[in-house]
C-alpha cells in the first residue's frame, strides 16, 4: 500500500507531533509527515519538524483579512504538499468551512477527554472539577463543531483523588502518543468509514 502524505497543525510544544513523526519513521504507520504548520511563531512544534528535515511554516492569522483568507493560505500549502490527511495536534483554533470543504473527512483531531464530555479548553481541569473517576483521550474526525466530529478511537485512564491538572494531563498524554499514530495507521490502511456520527473500522 502506498505511503500517505500527512500534514500536522500544532499551536504549541508538539509532543503529539513528535509521536506521529516517530511512528512514521519507525515504519509503524504507513505515512510520512510532509509539512508542519503553526499559527504560533514560537511553537516548539516548528523546531521539532525542522530537526527531522520536515518543512515547517508559521502562518500568522493577523496578516490575513479574515479567517477565510487565513485558511485559504493553509489549504494552498496543504495542496502544494499533496496532503491526504491533516492531523490537528494541539491546534487551538476552530477549523472553518474553507479547510473542511477542501479536506472532507480528511482532518483528525486529538482531544484530552472522553468525548462528548469536556469539550474545548482545559478538558483535564473540567474532568477534575466534575469529579469523574475515569477520563482519557479521543481521536475524532473534525466537523464544524468544537470537538463534536465522529469518534475514531478512545483510550481511558483512571482519575485519582490527589490528581492535579498536570498529573492527569501527563497520564492522558502517554495514551495520546499511542492512540494518535494508531488512528493515522487505520486511515492510511483505508479502514475508516464515516457512517453518520459513527466511524466504522473495517
Ligand atoms: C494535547 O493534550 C492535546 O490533546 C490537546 O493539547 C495538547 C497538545 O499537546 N488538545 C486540545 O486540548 C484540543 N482541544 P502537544 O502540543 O504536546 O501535542
Amino acid at each position: 500500500m502506498a505511503t500517505i502524505s500527512l500534514a500536522v497543525l500544532a499551536s504549541g510544544r508538539g509532543s503529539n507531533l513528535q509521536s506521529i513523526i516517530d511512528a512514521c519513521e519507525r515504519g509503524d504507520v504507513n505515512a510520512e509527515v510532509k509539512v508542519v504548520i503553526s499559527d504560533s511563531k514560537d511553537a516548539y512544534a516548528l523546531e521539532r519538524a525542522k530537526k527531522h528535515g520536515i518543512d515547517a511554516y508559521f502562518v500568522n492569522i493577523k496578516e490575513y483579512q479574515d479567517k477565510k483568507a487565513y485558511e485559504e493560505k493553509i489549504v494552498d500549502l496543504l495542496q502544494n504538499y499533496s496532503v491526504q490527511l491533516v492531523c490537528l495536534a494541539g491546534y487551538m483554533r476552530l477549523v472553518g468551512p474553507t479547510m473542511l470543504n477542501a479536506f472532507p473527512w480528511q482532518i483528525m483531531n486529538i482531544h484530552p477527554s472522553l468525548l462528548p464530555a469536556f469539550t474545548g479548553l482545559h478538558a483535564q481541569k473540567q474532568a477534575l472539577d466534575y469529579g469523574v473517576k475515569v477520563s482519557g483521550c479521543t481521536v475524532h474526525f473534525v466537523d464544524k463543531g468544537m470537538d463534536t466530529g465522529p469518534i475514531i478511537l478512545q483510550e481511558s485512564v483512571p482519575v485519582y483523588d490527589n490528581d492535579t491538572e498536570d498529573s492527569l494531563a501527563e497520564r492522558i498524554l502517554v495514551k495520546e502518543h499511542v492512540l494518535y499514530p494508531k488512528a493515522i495507521g487505520l486511515f492510511a490502511e483505508n479502514r475508516l468509514m464515516v457512517d453518520g456520527k459513527k466511524v466504522v473500522i473495517e
